[in-house]
Parts: structure tokens; sequence; C-alpha cells
């Protein structure tokens, strides 16, 4: 016999007597879990919601202006309470973006930030104008890097089931070319692509929503500026026409809930780091608050339930929107 198959044969032997038999003898018993099975004790939190996420924006600081407070409280926040998925709003890297999906930026602002082992789930981000400063498509390419980064194209769509029947309808949308006139053949495609997604929505879409950066109402600093009256002009009429139930956006540094006139909820998820003011008293909103946070969102059929959370990890505001 040569040495190399007497080398196979004994190890076969060895496995034979050390692992075949004991699983042969486990075979009898009932098999309780998959190794692949998450048998963690946050896998397991369960309540009437069949989708749960959080929602950050305007964060990359490198971890100043309370940017690492925030990302703790998520943590908290994600193994206390079920989560899927979080969103990220867009201004995920300041000053001006990433310059290659090698870029430090990615190590200082997200992967050393965002460190708990409940948020290694899957991010779903958008653009912001800073990110716009310098590839904005390395920030897809990073999904090649990152598992959890999930970022296919500038603008994309989610959809994810609400039990049997029902589902929700994210369109996940790149606002910063809307504001350049210089943009407008890449802005009329997206246009395009956004109509197409929602003309064609299957009838168990139950819920819809619009992720953006830039918000088409604030009671932050941008409440009558450019920025926000161009997305107004642009995306208003679409969120009518097409009967969306919420847009979710950041820009402005700070949580809000707003009820223009109209179908749709604006939502403001800003305060990842830096904050700026808003103004109390305006007739559309129903929440403001400088304060450092994130918002979590719950979906089921019938019941679409927003908490606004500071990095303490209080809950400001909370709304249930139902159908
Ligand atoms: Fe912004």
């Amino acid at each position: 016999m040569k040495r190399r198959d007497f080398i196979k044969n004994t190890t076969i032997t060895a496995l034979s007597a050390s692992v075949i038999t004991p699983l042969a003898a486990m075979a009898s018993e009932n098999v309780t879990h998959f190794e692949s099975d998450d048998l963690s004790p946050s896998a397991s939190l369960k309540d009437e919601f069949n989708v749960h996420f959080m929602a950050i924006g305007d964060w990359g600081r490198n971890g100043e202006y309370d940017q690492t407070e925030v990302a703790r409280q998520m943590g908290l926040w994600g193994a206390a309470n079920p989560n899927d998925f979080v969103i990220s709003v867009g201004d995920n890297f300041y000053p001006l973006g990433v310059i290659s999906e090698n870029d430090p930026l990615f190590h200082y602002s997200f992967e050393n930030i965002y460190t708990a082992h409940s948020l290694q789930c899957n991010w779903y981000p958008v653009l912001g104008n800073h990110d716009w400063g310098a590839d904005p498509l390395a920030q897809v390419r990073y999904s090649k890097v990152s598992r959890r980064w999930n970022m296919p194209s500038l603008y994309y769509k989610k959809e994810f089931s609400l039990g049997k029947t029902d589902k929700v309808l994210m369109l996940m949308i790149d606002t910063d070319p809307m504001l350049h006139d210089d943009k407008k053949q890449q802005v009329e495609e997206q246009m395009v692509w956004i109509n197409e997604q929602l003309k064609n929505a299957g009838a168990d879409v139950k819920w819809k929503m619009i992720i953006g950066h830039h918000p088409y109402y604030t009671v932050g600093p941008r409440i009558k500026n450019y920025d926000t009256l161009t997305i107004r002009e642009k995306l208003a009429g679409i969120f009518e026409k097409y009967k969306i139930d919420v847009y979710l956006s950041g820009h402005d540094h700070s949580l809000q809930h707003l009820k223009p006139e109209g179908y749709t909820h604006q939502f403001i998820s800003g305060a990842g780091s830096e904050l700026t003011p808003v103004t109390s008293g305006i007739p559309y909103s129903k929440f403001e608050a400088s304060e450092h946070g994130f918002m979590y969102f719950a979906i089921n059929s019938n019941k679409l339930h927003v908490k606004a959370i500071n990095m303490a990890g209080k809950v400001l505001y909370e709304t249930t929107l139902t159908k």
C-alpha cells in the first residue's frame, strides 16, 4: 500500500470511529436547529409587525458630533427590538464623499463606528449632496467590499413581504442631481424609472415609500430654500398621483414628522451627527426635534409605526399610520 493510500484509509477508519458513529446515533433524534440558524436572543425578538428598520442620515463625520453615541444607541436598540435592516438617507461621508471603494473613510466613518452585532444587518443607502463630492459610484462599488452595504445602483427598488399576501414597496432615489440643471438627462431617466416602478406596482403592494436625501418639506433651516422647493416641484405630483404613504429623507439635521397638504407623510431622520435648528409652530409639523438620534419603522399590512429615538434611547415621539 502506498503511503498516501495508507493515510487516506487510516483517516477514514478514524472518522468512522469518532464521527460517523455518533452521527448515526443522533440520526434517530429530532433535529432542532441547522448550524446556519441564528440562535442569538435578538434573532428571536418578535412583535405584531413583519418588517422593521432603523433610518439614519447625515452621519459620516469620523465619529464626531456625537456620531459614535448615536451609533451606540442604534446598536442597543437593535439588540433589544426586532430589526431587519438599516436605511441610510444620505450624506454618508462628509465633507466630500469617497474617492473609491478603498477610501479610508469607509472605515473611519462607517465600519469602525457602527460596530454593534445588531448593526451587522443589511444597510440600504441612498446618496446625499456631500456624497456627490468625489466619486458617487464608489459607494455602489463598496457593495462588493462590505457584505452589509447594499447599494446596487444610484437608485433602486426594494420590496419586503408583509405576511402571506401584502408587500411594502420602497424606491430608493437619488435626489441630488435633481438640483443641478446640467444633469437634466440623468434626472429625466430617473423620473421615467420612478414612474414605471409606481405604475407597475402590484396589487399586493399595501404601502409605498420613497426614500431620498432631500426633503420636500422641512421645518429646519431649509424651510424655503432652493433645495426644498425644487424637490417639491419635482416630486410632489408623483407622491400625490401614486398615493405614496411615506417620503423619508434627511438633509436637515433633525428629526421631523410633517403632514403637508396631500396624501404623503414626510419623515426626516437627519440627526446622525451634527445638528441644525428647527422651527416650532408650523401648522403642517406634527413633530420636530433638534436632537441627535434616529428613527425606527415597524410595518405590517395595516399599520406603519414610527418612533423617533434620541441618542440616550428615549422615544421622543411615536405615531402610527393605519389602513
Ligand atoms: Fe445634505
